[in-house]
């Protein structure tokens, strides 16, 4: 049986989605789900990139055990060293580093002669082993690069002690056939001396296409995210590859990953939940269609037997269609099982005060599924420290030509602050005071707002996107109640407790290092 490696950088490629960046609580939530996946490679993040950065991949080091904990570096020492350090508590760990190998790349960008290239990414291999034996090296743009010379420069890495070669197509160029033939040859040529790995880019739509082709030509570890999630059009899709490899094991039984698929569904909600990016509605495995089936046809079939028209089971992937879950009269222990069930690892105090939540929740809305409780932790429990808290909104009512008005009690520092604000319509007068309350001038961005599950008491989430400071990007912010304006009210105070984090959090991390 030909084993293949489940590299996964959701948290590293994915967070490079625009607009998906994730604080360090939500990334240790996914990274356990991931374990808890079966992933065998953590991407945790690219450790040089921020010390926010370094310290969620070092946090991620603490507490993953089973699966392996990597940071990616550039082929530079201080990226390899701020890679070595913050993996350096993890239990099984990697430093994976990189350098573009394709003419445009190397002439344009690192304006670096071939062999200059070979010679860094040999250094740079060698100081990677100084901190950890495990050591990925990537051929950046390897799928446009020259395979004569990705053999010369993977013999020199293999020589150094690198012991996977990476070859990303990382502008989502190739043809499937073309990324099997370039990976068929560097097979002849590596042969047992080091893994091959592939990671794709899906810019035509050919990622997990093309890393298939790969496995059938000697890759034996595949680079992918949740959902497909990744830069611009994203990175094939974990889901889709552990998929192809279950259903098609008339052609794929001879290989093996270690995913546990009915993880799939709820690592899926827990990383579409905490960046606020749904997979389309027709995405293979994980949109909300994939096992609908509309035409009264299909229904029918379906129902004589679910193999006319389903190749796969949504039970498989963990997608339990009762998802109803659990009302006012439901118990604590009930609640935190159900919590470890959608992919949530939380702590004592986080269980009982996610618990209060979902009891004023009950509340107010009759039925509560799944997705209610996701949304409720990722908007309510896995935040950052609240340094300013919403305690009451107060809105005026919208009469015709009416002033829209609206007020709000704030606490920061254990003191409340009250004050009222009119606007050009309620969300503007809701953000005008509370900028003035805490002092910030917030540049909205984005806003977003859907139901996240059905019925005309359904919670509404509200994703904001905030620019307070015009130097850094906009921050992200979720709100949740089954009012859509106290939604918007806790996604501006979230996108602003973040921001406040961030920056503060950086200036500690900085001092530390100084
Ligand atoms: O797409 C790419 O080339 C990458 C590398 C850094 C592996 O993400
Ligand atoms: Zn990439």
């Amino acid at each position: 049986m030909n084993n293949i490696i489940i590299f996964d950088t959701t948290l590293r490629d994915g967070e490079q989605s625009p607009g998906a960046s994730m604080n360090t609580e939500e990334k240790i939530q996914i990274a356990l789900q991931l374990e808890k996946l079966g992933v065998d490679v953590i991407e945790a993040g690219f450790a040089a990139a921020s010390p926010g950065d370094a310290d969620a991949i070092s946090k991620i080091a603490q507490q993953v055990k089973n699966s392996t904990v990597c940071s990616l570096a550039r082929a530079l020492d201080g990226d390899i060293k701020a890679a070595g350090e913050a993996i350096r508590e993890a239990n099984k760990r990697r430093i994976h580093t990189f350098i573009a190998t394709s003419p445009i790349h190397m002439e344009y960008k690192l304006k670096m002669t071939p062999q200059k290239v070979i010679q860094k990414a040999v250094d740079a291999v060698m100081y990677a082993k100084t901190f950890c034996d495990d050591v990925e090296f990537s051929c950046e743009d390897a799928g446009r690069s020259d395979v004569g010379f990705l053999k010369e420069i993977l013999d020199a890495v293999i020589i150094a002690g690198a012991k996977t070669l990476n070859i990303p197509d990382t502008v989502g160029y190739r043809m499937p056939g073309e990324m099997g033939a370039i990976i068929k040859s560097l097979y002849e040529s590596v042969g047992d001396r080091a893994i091959l790995s592939v990671h794709c880019h899906n810019d035509l739509g050919l990622a997990t296409a093309s890393s298939i082709e790969c496995i059938q030509n000697g890759a034996r570890q595949i680079e992918c995210t949740i959902n497909g999630l990744g830069e611009r059009a994203g990175n094939a899709a974990l889901e889709e590859i552990a998929m192809i490899l279950k259903t098609r094991k008339d052609i794929f039984g001879e290989y093996n990953t270690n995913i546990n698929i009915k993880e799939i569904y709820p690592t899926s909600r827990l990383v579409s939940t905490i960046t606020g990016i749904e997979p389309q509605p027709n995405k293979a495995i994980v949109g909300k269609n994939a096992f609908a089936h509309e035409s009264g046809i299909h229904q029918d079939g379906v129902l004589k037997n679910a193999q006319t028209y389903e190749i796969m089971s949504a039970k498989d992937i963990g997608l339990d269609k009762n998802s109803l879950v659990m009302g006012k009269h439901s118990g604590r222990h009930a609640f935190s099982e159900k919590l470890k069930d959608l992919g949530f690892n939380l702590k004592n105090e986080e269980i009982q005060k996610a618990f209060d939540k979902f009891k004023i929740l009950a509340d107010a809305k009759k039925e509560i599924f799944d997705d209610d409780i996701r949304a409720l932790v990722a908007s309510e429990i896995i935040k950052i420290s609240e340094v300013y808290e919403l305690i009451t909104l107060q809105l005026s009512d919208c009469n015709p030509g009416g002033v829209p008005s609206a007020a709000v009690t704030i606490r920061h520092d254990g003191k409340n602050t009250t004050d009222a604000a009119i606007g050009n319509g309620t969300m503007d007068a809701i953000f005008k005071v509370i900028d003035r309350v805490c002092g910030a001038k917030g540049k909205l961005k984005e806003y977003k707002v859907d139901s996240v599950t059905q019925g005309k008491d359904a919670l509404a989430r509200v994703v904001v996107k905030v620019v307070f400071d015009e130097s850094k990007p906009a921050i992200m912010g979720h709100g949740l109640s089954v009012d859509t304006m106290l939604a918007t009210a806790k996604a501006y105070i979230g996108a602003l407790n973040s921001y406040i984090s961030m920056r503060d959090g950086l200036r500690d991390i900085k001092n530390r290092l100084i």
